[in-house]
């Protein structure tokens, strides 16, 4: 069955989002890089490669499907912190955000019945409650332990030992 073109052209623009999440996580990177906070940055350069791995997956899935991917340009991540916390809200304001995008392809695929993609998606749905849960739980972390220095050190270290497990195409 084809892919009916509006469901095409939400998934299309998702690979753009997550690609943008990765160039948004890059700077969240940077930033706790030049703080000395090389855990957080850790963190968040893992982050990237999440993204990045988010986008292959639909890059795969539309071509799988005979559709023409477009790769559409990037916008430039415009954000400036000015503490540590930051950062951290800004991502979670940014899953919740990505939900709402995914929950706009899975909304068009229900629309036409299009049960492939909605399976695919469950994927994402249940990626994007991790998302959530993660961004919040380091917010709650920071506002516990960030204050001290200590506290703030072990958080640093906690977020050192990220490491990337690729995801595997989920269908
Ligand atoms: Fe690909 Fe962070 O959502």
């Amino acid at each position: 069955m084809a892919l009916d073109g509006k469901v095409a052209d939400l998934m299309n623009t998702q690979i753009n989002k997550e690609l943008y999440s990765a160039y948004l996580y890059l700077t969240f990177a940077d930033y706790y890089d030049e703080r000395g906070l090389k855990g957080y940055a850790n963190w968040y350069m893992i982050q990237v490669q999440e993204e990045v791995a988010h986008a292959k997956i639909l890059r795969r899935y539309l071509l799988d499907n005979d559709i023409d991917v477009r790769m559409l340009a990037i916008d430039q991540p415009d954000k400036t912190f000015s503490n540590d916390l930051e950062p951290l809200q800004a991502g979670l304001t940014h899953e919740q955000y990505v939900t709402s995008l995914i929950n706009d392809c899975y909304a068009a695929a229900s629309d036409v019945r299009d049960f492939r993609t909605m399976q695919l998606l469950d994927w994402f749905v249940k990626e994007q409650n991790e998302e959530e849960v993660n961004a919040s739980d380091m917010i709650k972390d920071y506002k516990l332990f960030g204050d001290d220095a200590k506290g703030l050190y072990d958080l640093d270290a906690k977020y050192q030992a990220r490491v990337f497990t690729a995801p595997t195409m989920p269908m």
